[in-house]
């Protein structure tokens, strides 16, 4: 492997700031699909074509093709989170930079270092017995809409013998690892009005209602102080994990003072203090505030009572919640707990139901013998606390999906400094050339079974 020709080709991609959230990145997100496109070309795939949008298309390609050889979809996103706090980067966002091991940038974990890998495995060896397919898109981080749209037009798209996809990490170094679920999503704006203008705050304080502090009181009636979420209904449908996957997750290198000390350095966890931590990252629902936004939050004092406030909100959901539920739920409950004195209103963003997988496509067998053979260690099945929206689209011709990856948890997505081991990279090549080698050495018998 040339490292050094690899490193540029990767810095080239994480160079382009293609964050899909944000209007004003539209060219770089047309950009980044621009760079997949010809990186697609450069590795012999055939008929490469940007779909759904001029801005953020899905790119799509198919080949190198091997005759009667078994059909891989990969999936990944070019898209990336916002950058900001730019300040708390020590090298900035959009030039990757190569410290102690690790290639420093947005997207260098979550998702194109990842797709990185996939294509360049393929790239490793004299074309694998495979039949490729590629769908990345340019829209993950804001709900998959494109890639939602195009496959409910043309499910033939997902038509294979499995699906991969690499946005995830290892459940700790060394560990690598393969996901059972990933939680759904609910995203949401609440606002609430209390007056046609803002008001002077001494003229009017004591006697009119402030937008703010009726904002905070109804989210605070949405979830309890031991972090339960009080939404009427909203547990009914969450399945608790067998008795024997809580077994198998005690066996697994995580330990609850590391999480707090090491990853999210605070001073304690809070949620449901009956349920351990790991249940309650992947297996149960939550509730968090992202930003509030309204008022006077400019340089100096201003003293008004604000008309308006408005609160981005999101739920995570899990097995066998359903997104549109939800969006019932947290519709009512807001109507219900807005006092008569208060406008309050609703926006749904975007969602995703949650995702399930089962491991039992020989394929899964598959990836375990290549990254045991790499890594010295095969995969553990695992959950997911994060999203992809798609994923229950991308199974929905039946294909299995593989849901795996090869961050590390403490990469930092969509934070500060986020990275990506170099180690991780290299290893990930030859642990998806290896799977690509066994996938096409499979007889069509074994793996229509599944
Ligand atoms: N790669 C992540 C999903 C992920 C993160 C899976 C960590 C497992 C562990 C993905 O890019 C992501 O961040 N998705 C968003 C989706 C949302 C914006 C619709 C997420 O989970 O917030
Ligand atoms: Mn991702
Ligand atoms: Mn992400």
């Amino acid at each position: 492997m040339d490292q050094d020709r690899l490193l540029r080709e990767l810095s080239e991609f994480l160079r382009i700031p293609s964050v899909s959230t944000l209007p004003v990145h539209n060219t770089d997100c047309r950009a980044a699909a621009e760079w997949v496109a010809a990186d697609l070309r450069r590795l012999g795939a055939r008929e490469v074509e940007f779909l759904g949008s001029e801005t953020h298309p899905v790119v799509w390609g198919k080949g190198p093709e091997v005759p009667g050889a078994p059909t891989l979809v990969i999936y990944g996103h070019y898209d990336v989170q916002p950058p900001d706090p730019l300040a708390e980067w020590t090298t900035p966002p959009f030039a990757p930079t190569v410290r102690d091991g690790r290639i420093y940038a947005r997207g260098s974990a979550d998702d194109k270092g990842q797709v990185f890998c996939l294509l360049k495995a393929i790239a490793a060896s004299s074309p694998p017995p495979v039949n490729f397919r590629y769908l990345i898109e340019g829209e993950e981080e804001y709900g998959s809409k494109v890639l939602f749209d195009l496959l409910k037009r043309e499910p033939q798209r997902v038509r294979a013998d499995a699906v991969l996809v690499a946005d995830m990490s290892y459940v700790a170094a060394g560990w690598p690892a393969v996901y059972t679920t990933l939680r759904g999503l609910c995203y949401a704006e609440i606002t609430v009005r209390t007056s046609k203008t803002d008001l002077h705050s001494g003229e009017y304080g004591g006697a009119a209602p402030n937008a703010h502090e009726e904002l905070c009181r109804l989210l605070t009636r949405l979830k309890g102080e031991d972090g339960r979420i009080t939404i009427p209904g909203f547990y009914a449908a969450v399945k608790r994990p067998s008795r024997a996957e809580l077994a198998a997750w005690k066996k697994l290198p995580f330990n609850e003072k590391d999480f707090l000390n090491k990853r999210v350095q605070g001073k304690g966890l809070v949620g449901l203090k009956q349920h351990s931590v790991l249940e309650r990252l992947w297996a149960l629902p939550t509730f968090e505030i992202h930003g509030i936004l309204g008022g006077f939050t400019g340089q100096g004092a201003k003293t008004v009572i604000p008309a308006e406030a408005t609160a981005k909100v999101s739920m995570r959901l899990v097995p066998n919640q359903k997104l549109k539920t939800v969006e019932r739920q947290l519709a009512a409950a807001v109507k219900r707990l807005a006092p008569k004195h208060v406008t309050a209103s609703v926006r749904f963003l975007h969602g995703a139901d949650p995702a399930q997988i089962t491991l039992e496509h020989p394929s899964f067998k598959l990836l375990d013998q290549a990254f045991r053979k790499v890594t010295g260690r095969g995969t553990v099945p695992a959950r997911a606390g994060g999203s992809i929206p798609v994923v229950p689209a991308l199974a929905s011709a039946g294909a299995p999906v593989i849901l795996t990856g090869i961050g590390l948890p403490d990469d930092r997505l969509h934070a500060p400094n986020e990275k990506l081991e170099l180690k991780q990279l290299w290893d990930g090549i030859e642990v998806f050339r290896t799977f690509y080698e066994l996938l096409g050495s499979l007889e069509s018998g074994v793996r229509s079974r599944g």
